[in-house]
């Protein structure tokens, strides 16, 4: 979910705006140290798709700690405290007493205990002497979750923009805030012909997306370009099995939020607006391909 999959717990007692407005020390780093903590953040599977101001954030707030050869940094069981990235040394990982694998530099670990909320999931230990850079845990949930929040944040003052949304209650914006996806669409051939989602809207003034129908014949006429803040892909949601037309990225990037087939329907179909959303250029634009390809028929 877009708290990126932390479990609400306890600890987490702030509220919103604290949330938003906590600051934690930034702990000075050379270059290569800075670098040594991006990367080891982008290899970790569950965290490589953090934004990259999350990723900023969390590097400015690791600090050093060093422990000797044959310290235990973690042990199986225990609640977990921190998160760490080896900067220099050999670490074992075991579990249950059996050995799991050995880490050095550029390698994060502990983080499963804090961003699950489980124990520790195995023990580490350093088998030299170790220099690590470290994040306690309060510090790593609160950057997670608060980047999650800015964006819920930035979507529903967005979706209050969009007409067509205006009058839901503010229970339903954030509930398609917090199932809408952001995907960003290069300018080349994109077109929309999956089934399961729909695409709301592109929040960026400069981008634009051209509506285009084609006919099996290849023939493709343009129908008029979409921009910020208007909806599109709603159609085949509704009943109609395969897509109407062809949506595709005119500036070189378009960003788009989009909604899942369940969610629509769970969410948005019902809302008067897209029931009713006439497509008139569109109808006339089929006029004239009937018309054109009668002969064929
Ligand atoms: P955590 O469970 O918080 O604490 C122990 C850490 O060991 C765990 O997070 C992971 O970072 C790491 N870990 C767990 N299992 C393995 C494994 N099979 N190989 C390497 N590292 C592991």
């Amino acid at each position: 979910n877009r708290l990126m999959g932390i479990s609400a717990e306890p600890e987490s007692s702030l509220t919103y705006d604290e949330l938003l407005k906590t600051k934690f020390t930034n702990y000075p780093k050379t270059e290569t140290s800075k670098k040594l903590i991006k990367a080891a953040i982008s290899d970790n599977d569950f965290m490589k798709n953090l934004e990259q101001f999350q990723i900023d954030e969390i590097t400015d707030c690791m600090y050093p700690v060093e422990y000797a050869k044959d310290l235990y940094i973690i042990k199986e069981g225990d609640i977990g405290s921190a998160v760490y990235i080896i900067e220099e040394g050999t670490l074992e990982v075991t579990k249950g007493g059996r050995f799991l694998s050995k880490m050095g530099p550029q390698k994060m670990f502990g983080e499963l205990a804090i961003l699950y909320n489980c124990t520790r999931t195995a023990t580490v230990k350093a088998i030299t002497d170790c220099k690590l850079w470290a994040i306690e845990r309060q510090c790593f949930r609160t950057i997670m979750m608060r980047s999650g929040l800015l964006k819920q944040k930035e979507y529903i003052e967005f979706l209050k923009t969009v007409p067509s949304f205006s009058k839901l209650s503010d229970e339903i914006v954030l509930k398609i805030a917090n199932v809408l996806d952001e995907i960003t669409y290069k300018k080349v051939n994109v077109t929309i012909n999956d089934r399961n989602n729909t695409v709301l809207s592109s929040p960026s003034r400069d981008q634009n997306m051209n509506l285009t129908t084609s006919t099996t014949m290849a023939l493709e006429k343009f129908i008029r370009t979409l921009t910020r803040g208007e909806f599109f892909g709603e159609r085949a949601l509704q009943g109609e099995e395969t897509r109407s037309a062809n949506i595709i990225a005119e500036s070189p990037t378009v960003t788009c939020l989009v909604i899942d087939r369940a969610s629509f329907n769970q969410l948005i179909s019902g809302l008067n607006e897209i029931k009713t959303k006439r497509y008139d250029q569109d109808i006339s634009e089929r006029k004239i391909l009937n018309e054109r390809f009668a002969h064929l028929k």
